[in-house]
């Protein structure tokens, strides 16, 4: 790859930048520095999550959360209800530790600093390089798993198994000196119209001629296999339309949120009772038809759910809060909870109807 290559490949990333890449709401295009704290809102929400899912949290969580103060001075609650549904709750909470770390030690003002960032709880080598180049013009390179692609497709290098240092190297060869953020942002954007993982568009693709990849269309999406869970949720109502949630404990998967009760998730499909509630003899428990799948990062999950009528409990050592439909608003939920009480909730009511 000579000089002359690269320096017309930089050229007509930035002209790609300029004319055809996303307008997005924390965004400012050309040299000019990104606002601190949108940056940084939306860089955490961005980690491992796609734009298109991001944007109207990211717009939400804004209008919320103003600034970093009000976010700093938030209950950690309304944070993970802003949150509920974008997934990665962990995310959540750490930001709410950095605002508050800011504001306490920093003189709420943003560090510009890369090792400073990196400090902050969720903050590491990407997200504090993105604040540091997109809010602070700091020359870092900005390379997440799209830049990191890219960067191998250009030198057509196959291996999955470069060190960062390496494709460090390789990108200092890519990126131009001046205005890295901007060259950082054309690629993750390019890699979503272009540079795609699993069908790059090489034949329509405008950095062809300066580009050494010669794989085109010949991906197949490996299907991961991934680990199976089981667990018994108990959705237990009264005659009042209330029924029961509890938070989970913070060390678990999907701590601080709001769960339907359930029993642990393990992967032996015959699952042992929780043993907390005991039910009168007689009752015969109804089970949702349908099993409720949920998929997470790393397993997926199946949740038979119990419907339970409370009186029919003659022991229940769960603590926890009875909401209705509407009060379960003010606690955040994940998509799987909202799944188990949206089906469930649907069940009771077609069951009132025949009694
Ligand atoms: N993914 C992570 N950060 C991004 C950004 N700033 N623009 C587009 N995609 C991104």
């Amino acid at each position: 790859m000579n000089n002359i290559r690269i320096k017309i490949l930089q050229r007509k990333m930035k002209l790609y930048y300029k004319k055809s890449s996303r307008v997005l709401p924390w965004r400012i295009k050309n040299q000019k520095n990104q606002d601190p704290y949108k940056t940084l809102i939306s860089e955490i929400m961005l980690q491992q999550t796609r734009v298109k899912a991001v944007l109207d949290y990211y717009k939400n969580f804004l209008k919320k959360f103003p600034d970093l103060k009000s976010l700093a001075l938030a209950n950690e609650n309304d944070i993970l209800i802003a949150w509920s549904g974008l997934g990665y709750y962990r995310r959540a909470r750490n930001l709410h530790k950095t605002a508050k770390i800011i504001i306490k030690e920093y003189d709420s003002k943003i560090p510009s600093d890369k090792i400073l960032l990196m400090k902050f709880p969720g903050i590491g080598e990407y997200t504090s390089s993105a604040i540091a180049s997109f809010a602070f013009g700091k020359e870092e390179l900005v390379i997440d798993t799209n830049v990191e692609r890219f960067i191998k497709r250009i030198f057509n290098i196959n291996s999955s198994k470069l060190s960062p240092i390496r494709i460090k190297e390789l990108g200092e060869i890519i990126f131009p000196k001046k205005n890295r953020g901007d060259f950082a942002q054309a690629i993750m954007d390019f890699s979503n119209d272009y540079c795609t993982k699993l069908s790059p568009k090489c034949s329509s693709c405008i950095l062809s001629k300066y580009c050494d990849y010669k794989g085109f269309g010949n991906y197949k999406k490996i299907k991961l296999k991934k680990n199976k869970k089981y667990c018994i949720s108990y959705f237990i109502y009264d005659s009042k339309e209330l029924f029961l949630i509890r938070r989970k404990p913070i060390e678990e998967i999907l701590g601080g949120m709001y769960e339907v009760p359930s029993s642990i998730w393990q992967s032996n499909e015959k699952i042992a009772d929780m043993g907390v509630i005991k039910l009168d003899k007689s009752y015969n428990p109804m089970f949702l038809k349908k099993t409720i799948k949920h998929e997470f990062s790393h397993f997926t999950l199946f949740s038979k759910v119990m419907i339970i009528k409370k009186e029919k409990i003659i022991k229940n050592n769960i603590k926890g809060k009875w909401v209705d439909k509407n009060t379960i608003k003010t606690y955040p939920i994940s998509n799987l909870t909202k799944k188990i009480i949206d089906y469930s909730l649907e069940e009771v009511a077609s069951l009132r109807k025949f009694l």
